[in-house]
Order: C-alpha cells, then structure tokens, then sequence
C-alpha cells in the first residue's frame, strides 16, 4: 500500500533533474536510508530503476567476468542473482536450500572457505518463501576470504532490521513499493567504502552503461552533470516515504511490523495453518502459511478478491500450490489488516 502522504507528493510540481532542490532532496534520501539500512556508507543513494534493477547494478558493477560468484540460494529471488552472475560471464556457484529453509552458519561459512569466491551474494528477505537470511556468519566468512557480500534487501528494508555495517554486508539494494510504502520506481543502494575501492580498482568497463555506479555517484554526488533524467516525482514519493519513517521512528516501525507479524503468525496457527518457515528464520513483513489438504488456494485467493478486494499471492516454483503468500509491509502493516485478512482468509477457507 501506497501512504496517502505519498500520493500527495507525487502530485508536486516537478523540478528539473539538475535543479539545486533535486540534490537537496537527494541528500535527504541519503540520510534517511543510512538510518533505514542501519549504514554510515556515504554511498548510499536511490537510482532510477525497480529492485530487479539494484541486483542487476549491483552484479555488474562488482561481479567481473571470469570471477567467482557465489549464491546461496533457496528461492526465486537468487535464482535471479544466479540467471545475472551467468549473463556477467562469471563462475557462479550456487549453495541450494529447499525452498522454506535457510543457510546454517556452519554451511554458510563451509562453503564460502571451500569456494573462495569473490563475490557472496545472498537475499535478506526472500518474498517467494519468506525466509529471513541476517548474513552474520556469510559476510565474516566473506572476510575471511577477501570476498564483497550482496544482499538481496528488496522486502527487508524499512520492515525489520538490517543492521548493515554491523553485520558486514558490503553492497545491498532494495525497492520502494515494499517496505518504503511507495510505488515502484527507485531502488535504494548502498555500498561499503571496501567496496567502492573495489569497484575503483576494477580494470574491465562494467558491462552496463546505465547502471555504472562511478558514473551514478558522478551524476547524484560529484559533478552533479546530466547521467540521464531522473524520475523526480518518484524522488518527492521516497523522501516523503522516508520522512514518514523518521516520524514514526525506525525502531518503532521495526517494532510494529514484528507485532502485526506475530499476531497474524498467531491467527494462521489458531486456525490450523501451519508455516512453512521456522519460527527463527521468518521475515516479519511475508508470511508464507501453508494451503491446508483439500483446499485450492486460487479459489481462496478468488473469494478474497471477490469477497474483500485483499489480493495475497499463491507460491510458484517449488511451492505452487502449497502455500499463501501475503504481504504485511509498511503501511499495510496495521492490527486492523491483520483482523480483516484472518476473517476473511478463514472465511474464504
Ligand atoms: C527479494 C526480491 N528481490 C528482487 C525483486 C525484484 O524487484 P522488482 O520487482 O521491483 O524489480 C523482488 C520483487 O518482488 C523481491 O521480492
């Protein structure tokens, strides 16, 4: 859900994309999304483009050809990361769970000393099965080995902790229609000083000419000269997203997102759903309970809409079929959605 606050941003007259407000307004996104993504990293910045769009900047400009690339993965939100390392040309790895399930800390680390790869890419908040992956183990075994770390942060930020520079997480990259409540359209990135040396120090061209980070950070922070035209009513919609979120507080919002995750967890077990994530590994803003036996879940899903107009989305892949999917994030993370959603789903049951 889009905050009301939002819209009404949006609909601000639209200033040019190398006007003196746009930077101001930049630098105001930047400070908000240090404190979201829980980072000092001055490289820290929204760039044009959906989620999809910070994993592809974030592959090409750290991932070169020929060097290794490994993936934990365990859903379709790695399966991606993995399609993206292929088409860089680069050695990709891949550490599979069943989907529901996350990396242990010993596998995590066992792999990363075995593989020595360069890069560690992992997904935070895995919206396909709603598995949570924190990344302390991967990112200090990435250290051991000199390895960058990736984190896929797409649901994650603005709905639970990140805690970036504590845990180690090198280059992470995220929406804004989850967490951020608004449309989509910008993608938040940000990267460690160790990375950016890194990048400084890569001698292929990156393969990407509009996702060039050097050219990026050029553009919104050095010599602020034309890159190409930013979307800037989608900037006005991030920073009022953003200022939503200072007001509220971050703790705060993690808090409020852990609460109604908690309640709705409690109102799927009452009614004898199981989940299918562990109790310790589940995001807190994607719930994924399962489809009881006998029932078809699109006819749920169906009555929902019909009944209720609550879209929630079945699983795919490995999970067609046997699980709910549903989204609790940011601003549609309330006590009375969670209500209206349980009467509904046990109805529709
Ligand atoms: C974990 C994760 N990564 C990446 C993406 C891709 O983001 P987008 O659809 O905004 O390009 C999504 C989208 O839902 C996602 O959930």
């Amino acid at each position: 859900m889009v905050a009301p606050r939002v819209y009404e941003a949006m609909a601000k007259p639209v200033v040019g994309h190398l006007d003196p407000f746009f930077f101001e307004i930049n630098q105001e996104i930047r400070t908000g999304l240090q404190q979201v993504f829980g980072t000092a990293n001055p490289f820290t910045m929204a760039i044009s483009a959906t989620g999809s769009g910070g994993m592809e900047a974030s592959i090409t400009n750290f991932v070169e050809p020929g060097s290794k690339l490994l993936v934990f993965a365990g859903g379709f939100f790695a399966d991606r990361m993995v399609e993206m390392g292929k088409r860089q040309e680069a050695e990709v790895v891949r550490v599979d769970k069943p989907w529901g399930q996350t990396v242990t800390d010993a596998e995590a680390t066992e792999a990363i000393l075995r593989e020595k790869p360069h890069v560690v890419a992992f997904v935070h908040g895995e919206t396909s099965t709603g598995v949570s992956t924190p990344g302390h183990a991967i990112c200090k075994a990435a250290k051991e080995v000199d390895a960058l770390t990736i984190a896929d942060c797409v649901t994650s930020l603005g709905t639970m902790p990140i805690n970036l520079d504590a845990t180690g997480i090198d280059i992470a990259y995220s929406c804004t229609q989850k967490g951020m409540s608004c449309p989509p359209g910008l993608s938040p990135i940000t990267c460690s000083p160790r990375a950016l040396e890194r990048l400084m120090a890569r001698k292929s061209a990156q393969r990407t000419w509009y996702f060039d980070l050097k050219m990026l950070a050029d553009y919104y922070e050095g010599s602020r000269r034309y890159h190409h035209t930013a979307p800037i009513s989608m900037f006005y919609a991030l920073r009022e997203g953003i200022a939503l979120i200072m007001e509220e507080g971050v703790e705060a919002r993690f808090a409020r997102h852990k609460t109604n995750a908690a309640a709705l967890t409690a109102g799927f077990e009452a009614m004898g759903l199981e989940m299918l994530v562990p109790a310790a590994d589940r995001m807190w803003a994607l719930h994924t309970p399962k489809v009881p036996a006998g029932v078809n879940d699109l006819d749920v899903r169906k009555k929902l809409m019909d009944n209720h107009s609550i879209e929630i989305q079945g699983g795919f892949g490995q999970l067609a079929g046997q699980v709910f999917r549903i989204g609790l994030m940011g601003e549609g993370s309330q006590a009375a959605n969670v209500d209206l959603l349980l009467g509904a789903l046990r109805e529709a049951i």
